[in-house]
């Protein structure tokens, strides 16, 4: 029956087309197919007979050319060739997914005996995780955090801060200066202290205000105890009717949340500050415990001493005016303190260099994990 339809294809097809052709072609192709050792293999298969300019697309392009009376023979045979190769190009193809998955399964095999591998560790540094302590803790008193530029003008660091040009004051700062753009220099400067927000919030904000701003600054020295850039927090409430009595009870909450203990006692010495009037720096007891400071008890205590951790005061009228405020109607306080050396007094630290040196040593040791975020219901701080 093959050899008939051959012969009669043979006979019928004036088409180039002879029946060795068809059937060494079909051979061919067959045998390609099943032969394809990769899907690249059996995709350049795949083109070369159904392809656009593939043989057999080629072939039923001349269906059209044949006699009516013969086309439905000729175009069944076509076809049938198609749908051949079309069914051995889809066998050998799965054929070769289940060979290629079966090699991934083989490859992949997980020994389940091997210990785990090590993760990858960072860790927070102990300045961030003392700053959002301290967030935590004012956040909890109605504090908001407020941020200013660590790159600020004269104005705001100094002027506005009842410190104006030639102020003795501004000596004690060893202020970092941009050179000015006119040559004259001076106008623009590392800030020295976060104090520039109290009146960057005043301005913004207006009254009544309670902010903190933690933050980089900046200053000229270094030592064991002070580096050129160092970190501070300032807090600013601005009300009516403050007086000394809030501000005292606010750092006595403040520290004792800070420092996780009840026995905080703190002392209060008359300062100077020229933002604040009166200004007072806040004295912490402490006693020494196996060669660290470990904060708690009155300074006056048998084994106790003083130490001073905050500056602070009645914000000054000149101040309230600078921010935009009637200093008639609005009072306030302000306090500012090192959060390096806060963090060092909570955390045990000597050496304030070894912060910014980026050891992973000394971050390994001193860090927190990432998933320790200070709450005050879970507790505002423990190292990892
Ligand atoms: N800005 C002061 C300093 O850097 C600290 C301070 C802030 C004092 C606010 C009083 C009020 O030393």
């Amino acid at each position: 029956m093959e050899d008939v339809e051959l012969r009669k294809l043979d006979e019928i097809l004036d088409l180039g087309v002879t029946s060795e052709q068809y059937h060494s072609t079909r051979r061919k192709i067959l045998q390609a197919i099943e032969e394809a050792g990769t899907l690249v293999d059996l995709e350049r298969e795949r083109i070369a007979s159904l392809g656009k300019a593939g043989v057999v697309s080629q072939w039923l392009k001349l269906i059209g050319t044949v006699p009516p009376e013969n086309r439905p023979f000729v175009s069944s045979r076509f076809n049938r060739l198609k749908d051949e190769i079309t069914s051995a190009l889809a066998a050998r193809r799965a054929m070769l997914e289940a060979a290629a998955l079966d090699a991934r399964l083989a490859a992949e095999t997980i020994d389940l005996s091997l210990p785990a591998p090590e993760a990858p560790k960072g860790s927070v540094h102990p300045i961030s995780q003392v700053m959002d302590e301290l967030a935590e803790i004012f956040a909890d008193m109605g504090f908001a955090v407020a941020t200013g530029p660590e790159i600020e003008d004269d104005w705001h660091n100094f002027t506005a801060l009842n410190m104006p040009e030639s102020h003795p004051a501004r000596a004690m700062h060893d202020t970092f200066y941009f050179p000015d753009r006119n040559g004259g220099g001076r106008e623009m400067l590392l800030r020295t202290h976060t104090s520039p927000v109290q009146i960057r919030s005043m301005l913004a904000q207006g009254a009544p205000l309670r902010v903190i701003a933690p933050g980089r600054v900046y200053r000229s020295d270094s030592d064991a105890t002070h580096t050129p850039m160092f970190h501070q927090i300032e807090g600013l409430v601005i009300d009516k009717g403050i007086h000394l009595g809030h501000l005292k009870w606010t750092l006595e909450t403040f520290l004792k949340a800070f420092f996780e203990r009840d026995d905080i006692v703190l002392r209060l010495r008359p300062s100077y500050f020229p933002f604040t009037e009166p200004s007072v720096e806040v004295d912490v007891g402490y006693a020494n415990e196996g060669g660290r400071r470990v904060v708690g008890g009155s300074g006056d205590a048998p084994g106790h001493a003083w130490m001073e951790v905050l500056g602070s005061g009645m914000v000054n009228r000149r101040v309230i005016e600078a921010g935009g405020l009637d200093p008639d109607a609005w009072q306030g306080f302000a306090f500012g303190t090192g959060v390096d050396r806060l963090a060092m007094l909570k955390y045990g630290m000597d050496d304030l260099r070894a912060f910014f040196d980026g050891d992973v040593r000394w971050l390994s040791h001193y860090g927190f994990s990432a998933l320790d975020v200070p709450t005050l219901s879970g507790g505002v701080g423990m190292p990892v």
